[in-house]
């Protein structure tokens, strides 16, 4: 069944408004894998507006008494970010190809000019236990290069479906990333996807077998204000548990 795991970045942008550890992200870990979470998300951000470097290590040492959760680190592979993922050796690193100014993750890699640079540090975090997801857009080109980079995983950039859910698009876009996770899964990679998924669209996209896991953030926090983190998460999980049932 697809996993959820649940990206922390916009609880930490609240706390980071003031100067008090308000919301408690660790807490919020701790609730969210006791409301049956399957894992947990960070996007240390260059400016670390969002979750901080010290977040991680503080998650990770949380994360660690919990055995079957995964710890999910993405974000751009600079320097400062591959240090602290290999300090702190997550179950998964996603690599992003964010810039400093954007608002969020915006586009995918393009592995036509990326793959270079890619491929050593795919191997070295790979050498280190960690799994490595790349984020893509739902382009058919990619997922070849994706499979010579040696990723384990690829991360569907999902945007471009929520914008289409609930318009005529809708069924063609949905296609198009059917086809694209078939691609990668008859290659042997893992799918996982993310990025604008809600409770309204989420089940829908689901109809595509086999997604390993959905990382969500903005939308968890946005539907913990109305009904609750726990109602939230519930609400997920059931989703992701009829979507499931749908596709056996
Ligand atoms: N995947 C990646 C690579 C992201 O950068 C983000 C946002 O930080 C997400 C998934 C989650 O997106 P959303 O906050 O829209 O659920």
């Amino acid at each position: 069944m697809t996993a959820l795991s649940v990206n922390l970045n916009k609880f930490a942008l609240l706390r980071n408004s003031r100067d008090k550890n308000s919301p408690n992200i660790i807490s919020l870990a701790r609730r969210c894998i006791k409301a049956g979470a399957n894992g947990i998300t960070v996007h240390p951000r260059p400016d670390q507006r969002h979750t901080k470097y010290r977040d991680v290590y503080d998650l990770a040492s949380l994360i660690k008494k919990f055995p079957t959760i995964e710890f999910n680190v993405e974000g751009n592979p600079i320097y400062s970010f591959l240090e602290l993922v290999k300090q702190v050796k997550p179950n998964q690193c996603t690599l992003v190809p964010d810039s400093p100014n954007q608002l969020t993750s915006d586009h995918g890699w393009d592995l036509r000019h990326n793959t270079e640079r890619l491929k050593p540090i795919v191997n070295d975090l790979q050498k280190l236990g960690i799994r490595v997801s790349i984020f893509l857009d739902p382009d058919s080109n990619q997922i070849s290069l994706a499979k010579m980079l040696g990723t384990d995983r690829i991360e569907l950039y999902t945007e471009t479906f929520a914008n289409s859910f609930g318009k005529e698009s809708q069924e063609d876009v949905l296609e198009q990333y059917r086809k694209l996770s078939m691609e990668a899964q008859e290659l042997g990679l893992g799918v996982n996807a993310g990025h604008d998924l809600n409770l309204h669209n989420l089940g829908l996209f689901l109809t595509i077998p086999k997604i390993l896991e959905v990382s969500i953030g903005h939308a968890i926090a946005v539907d913990s204000i109305d009904y609750g983190l726990e109602v939230t998460l519930n609400k997920y999980l059931e989703t992701i548990q009829i979507a499931h049932l749908k596709t056996q």
